[in-house]
């Protein structure tokens, strides 16, 4: 079984996708870890977003990989280091976007996940799920939320880090991500046709795991 959730950043897909998938004993696999794990490993090996044999090489001796630890926590690897933590890094977040714009790292990400999804039943959330990763997925979900949701709620979470940032910023940052992911050219955010549309931004994490789940028994 395939469960598919996609949507902007921020809009609750990691904490709706990974309850699910605690709920019905399934492996929840997050998508855009691994986009932020090729970025990382690309910023601390000076290897730019573009194109070329010096991507190809790189993308070559990469190697990615997710597991689940014992208390069921996403552990992220790449080349054989955990990079977990590493990969939430702000400088990363920055970046990320013109890194997961290349046909070379998706497709590299796409092959992985895919295998992963081949071994057990699955939640998964990215971008492209539904669209390009798992076309037949049992459920396909396009979970968003407004703009300022989005952010009240990530200014939110980096204030119980102890992390004070303007409510401004982060709503701009927000914004210019979803634009750069709406806008590239290959596997953009886009909902798929046979998606179920869901709107957050009024509801709590309860209530739209249990609509899922709700649609998941049906
Ligand atoms: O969900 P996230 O913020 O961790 O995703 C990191 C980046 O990876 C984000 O810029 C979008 C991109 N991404 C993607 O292009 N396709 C996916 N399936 C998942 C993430």
């Amino acid at each position: 079984m395939q469960i598919a959730i996609d949507g902007p950043a921020g809009a609750g897909k990691s904490t709706i996708a990974k309850k699910i998938a605690r709920d019905l004993g399934f492996v929840y696999i997050d998508s855009g870890a691994l986009y932020r794990a090729v970025a990382l490993l690309a910023l601390q090996e000076d290897q730019p977003p573009e194109e070329g044999p010096g991507l190809a090489a790189f993308l070559d001796q990469l190697t990615l990989d997710l597991t689940t630890d014992q208390a069921g926590q996403q552990q992220v690897w790449a080349n054989g280091e955990d990079v977990t933590e590493a990969i939430r890094d702000n400088a990363v977040s920055q970046r990320v976007s013109a890194y997961s714009a290349l046909p070379p790292v998706r497709q590299l990400v796409t092959d992985r996940i895919q295998d992963l999804a081949a071994q057990a039943d699955v939640v998964m959330d990215g971008r492209d799920i539904g669209t390009v990763v798992l076309p037949a997925a049992d459920l396909k979900i396009f979970l968003t939320a407004s703009v300022e949701e989005r952010a009240r709620r990530r200014v939110d979470q980096l204030a119980s880090q102890g992390d004070q940032v303007s409510f401004e910023t982060i709503a701009q940052e927000i914004a210019d991500r979803d634009e750069k992911d709406r806008q590239r050219a290959v596997a953009p955010l886009v909902q798929a046709a046979d998606a179920v549309y869901l709107d957050s931004s009024h509801m709590g994490i309860e209530e739209v795991s249990e609509y899922i789940l709700g649609l998941i028994r049906k």
